[in-house]
């Protein structure tokens, strides 16, 4: 599942109309830990970005949108770091916090993945107690992403998240159209959405 943090850190240059998301990212990225971007291409109106290789936690939660799944995504996950762990030890967590989100027929489903990154100093990080989440790790990979710094409600979210599907469909663009990850970054509403790329 999910392999998909856009913690995207060190990107979209140029990109005048995300400049200041991005720039806002790059410095919390250098006080915080957040995963960075090996590789960033800038693309049209989003960027390929090649995350690193991560760790996290996650855990699945049916809920009717995005906004009443992360929070009870979120508790099951913040309990594993905090002693919720086979070692009964604090773990300490990446910056970023996200969701991600299944389609089916262009249409978002009632199932998200909700996720907290685990910093990468964590080596071998203990198994959680709670059964429901799950500790991951994922190969460095390619994302087409998109980065917004403003607050938004569910209903924008879901629009920006359908934009962007739309988007690379129209530019025929190879990625995986059955799911799309949202990662944030703070509570202010700086985000990215992705597609996963396939075919590499
Ligand atoms: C897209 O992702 C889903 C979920 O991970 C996977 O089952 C499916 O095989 C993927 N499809 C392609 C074309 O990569």
């Amino acid at each position: 599942m999910l392999r998909i943090f856009l913690t995207v850190s060190v990107l979209f240059w140029n990109q005048l109309a995300a400049q200041d998301a991005l720039d806002e990212v790059i410095e919390l990225c250098d006080q915080e830990d957040c995963l960075k971007a090996a590789v960033i291409i800038q693309d049209k109106n989003y960027d390929e970005a090649e995350l690193e290789y991560r760790q996290w936690v996650q855990t699945d939660v049916d809920a009717v949108d995005i906004k009443s799944a992360l929070p009870i995504g979120l508790d099951k996950l913040f309990s594993y770091a905090r002693c919720g762990n086979v070692a009964g030890t604090v773990i300490p967590l990446a910056a970023s916090w996200g969701v991600v989100g299944y389609l089916k027929n262009g249409k978002i489903q009632q199932r998200f993945s909700v996720f907290v990154l685990i910093v990468p100093e964590v080596i071998n990080p203990p198994e959680p107690t709670d059964p429901a989440v799950t500790l991951q790790t994922g190969p460095p990979v390619w994302f087409y992403v998109r980065v917004f710094d403003k607050k938004v409600d569910e209903q924008q979210t879901e629009e920006l998240v359908i934009q962007l599907l739309k988007d690379l469909e129209q530019d025929d663009q190879p990625f995986n159209s059955t799911f799309f990850d949202i990662t944030y970054l703070n509570t202010e509403g700086l985000m990215e959405i992705g597609f996963m790329k396939t075919g590499e």
